[in-house]
């Protein structure tokens, strides 16, 4: 969560920086600000809301400068408004620092600085740190540089910081642990992010910034250390990413142009992978591991929210395919509730940032006590993406759009493609129903495309019909369950309308009592070894006047004549069903959004990269 941004260089620093958190807003929307160091002076702009209320603010202020630091928020001390924003000052002008994280000690070193009679502006914990590291620098007539270092050793928490001072108007100071920094490189200017959108239309190298270094950037140099004052050589990379894939493309919003690429998702995420004419699937990390995974006598899956639905899908998966026992863990329970973890377990991370501040403790735990870490990951480059052994990048390219949907059709991809392997490699399904799947697989980028196709204008109108609910059910089993959850996920963040997310038997065990004729509910009814099933629950909602709609199999007569309203997807073996149904979920919920008024892209109290636990 919170976004920042950096810029030194020749150019206008203050344009480039609000760009810049334009594209990162999806990360806290609580409130914005740069600073800038204009004539040896700091200037600090700062505004609650939106990038765009910033914007307003600075309309006619002379901006010029060619340094300049900016930050958006996602409230965790202090609530949301003007004095809380970021960047936060010394009283004397002569620092302003940015920060991303959480400082957990910063109580105990604020009553040391009260106890020194310093005043606070604000409720943050960044201002603590920010008159921390002046008071380090006042005391041991040190550069800014070395009070950061100094500061930071006594730091318990998560941060990435950016301070800039007009005594060195040019540097900027950086450092980073636990929260994501990149930093670009062009000719003669550094550009500095939580992620490389803000710099994509600059430059495609960066540097990612480890846990513990810290960096000193000028126009035409970028100087790392540890915090132990060591130089560290720069690891320049190269971008594979093109500013298109980052803007919306035509669409109103991020979340449907995100929605649209799925095919493109996840036929990306199996490009180069899965070959249909050698029946092969190529995943070179996974099967650096094969031995392990497949003698592994547990497999954990760990991540949260979406990705743990992904997760669960995952579960059913590689029981069914590979008969490995897995289980499915929520990062913030598995990290403190001491787990046993045993050398040899396999943990395997879903993660679209890579940054989930839960997935990722959960995970360094794990590692330390000897198991190997897997990771399902979107961001290249990303925090879990370095911490874990090995794993397969999903390709679901930026994900903007704060709910996630294209990077959860890329996990599921991805985690059928290494059910598959495991499976082919373990010999735990016969080679027919290998090819079989393989090609269920295949076919998967078109159906959805097909979907997408066809049911928009259907979707559009159950919209309009169920906009007022007060709650909606959503319904499904075995591998559509998860999907139920995912459904009712996305319909809470978007719409704020209250949804819940059952397997349908356990209907009967309390929500039935919820139905009546006012309740919308959604059953995930394709056709499967449960279909069955699931049509006699859809009787039970239609006896006591619930309504129902149901995603069913194109073709699927019986359940036309039960549902209320329904929406087709083309018949699928159900091992895949899931990447299929979650479709018109996505839709239902995004255009109810739309009839809401709702801002679907920056759904309020949510951010996409949740970096603090
Ligand atoms: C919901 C959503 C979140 C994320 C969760 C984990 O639409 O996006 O529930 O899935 O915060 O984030 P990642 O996958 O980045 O670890």
């Amino acid at each position: 969560m919170c976004g920042i941004v950096g810029y030194t260089g020749p150019r206008q620093a203050f344009s480039i920086v609000l760009d810049g958190l334009k594209r990162l807003e999806y990360r806290g929307y609580d409130s914005a600000g740069i600073a800038i160091v204009q004539q040896n002076e700091l200037h600090v702009f700062k505004k609650a809301g939106k990038v765009a209320n910033l914007e307003a603010v600075v309309a006619d202020h002379d901006v010029s400068s060619h340094t300049a630091i900016g930050h958006t928020r996602w409230a965790t001390h202090g609530e949301p408004s003007d004095k809380n924003a970021h960047p936060h000052y010394t009283p004397d002008g002569q620092i302003a620092m940015i920060h991303n994280g959480i400082i957990e000690n910063y109580q105990t070193i604020k009553n040391e600085l009260l106890s020194k009679g310093y005043e606070f502006k604000s409720d943050t914990d960044t201002e603590v740190l920010l008159y921390f590291i002046a008071e380090i620098k006042k005391n041991n007539a040190c550069s800014l540089e070395e009070a950061v270092r100094i500061a930071l050793k006594r730091v318990v928490g998560a941060y990435v910081i950016l301070l800039i001072e007009p005594e060195h108007p040019e540097t900027i100071i950086a450092a980073r642990k636990g929260s994501p920094l990149v930093i670009g490189i062009g000719k003669g200017e550094h550009f500095l992010g939580s992620d490389a959108s803000p710099m994509l239309a600059y430059t495609n190298e960066v540097v990612y910034i480890n846990d513990y270094e810290l960096a000193i950037v000028k126009p035409d140099e970028l100087i790392l250390k540890n915090i132990g004052n060591e130089r560290v050589t720069p690891y320049v990379q190269k971008l594979d990413l093109e500013l298109a894939a980052i803007e919306k493309g035509g669409y109103d919003h991020f979340m449907l142009k995100e929605i649209m690429e799925q095919p493109q998702a996840i036929f990306d995420s199996m490009r180069g992978r899965l070959d249909l004419e050698k029946l092969t699937i190529t995943l070179s990390g996974i099967e650096q591991y094969a031995e392990q995974i497949c003698k592994a006598n547990r497999i954990v899956i760990v991540s949260c929210g979406t990705s743990w639905h992904a997760g669960l899908v995952a579960e059913y998966l590689i029981e069914e395919l590979c008969r490995i026992n897995v289980e499915v863990e929520y990062a913030s329970e598995f990290r403190y509730r001491n787990p046993i973890i045993n050398e040899g377990d396999v943990i395997l991370a879903i993660s679209q940032s890579g940054e989930t501040a839960d997935t990722l403790v959960a995970l360094e735990n794990a590692k330390s006590k000897g198991a190997i870490i897997l990771g399902v990951v979107n961001v290249v480059g990303s925090s879990i993406a370095r911490l874990s052994h090995a794993g397969a990048y999903t390709h679901a390219g930026p994900e903007i759009g704060v709910a996630s949907t294209k990077a959860f059709t890329a996990q599921l991809t991805v985690l059928e493609l290494i059910a598959l392997k495991i499976a082919y490699i373990k010999k735990s399904i016969d080679d027919d129903q290998y090819a079989h799947l393989l090609n269920e697989l295949n076919a998967v980028p078109d159906k959805v495309q097909a979907i997408l196709d066809s049911q928009i204008p259907k979707i559009r109108e159950i919209a309009r019909k169920y906009k007022d609910a007060r709650d909606f059910l959503y319904l499904g089993r075995g591998y559509n369950f998860p999907i139920a959850l995912e459904g009712a996920l996305k319909l809470k963040e978007i719409t704020y309308i209250h949804a819940e997310g059952y397997p349908a038997a356990e209907m009967k065990h309390g929500p039935i009592a919820l139905v009546d004729e006012n309740l919308p509910v959604v059953f995930v009814a394709t056709k499967d070894r449960y279909h069955e099933k699931i049509v006699s629950n859809i009787q039970e909602v239609k006896a006591r006047k619930g309504h129902v709609i149901a995603v069913i199999t194109e073709g699927d007569e019986v359940s036309k004549q039960l549902a209320e309203d329904y929406i087709e997807i083309p018949e699928a073996d159900e091992i895949v069903a899931p990447i299929l149904s979650v479709i018109p979920l996505q839709l239902l919920s995004y255009y109810i959004g739309v009839e809401r008024n709702q801002d679907v892209d920056k759904p309020r109290n949510l951010a996409k990269s949740v970096t603090v636990e």
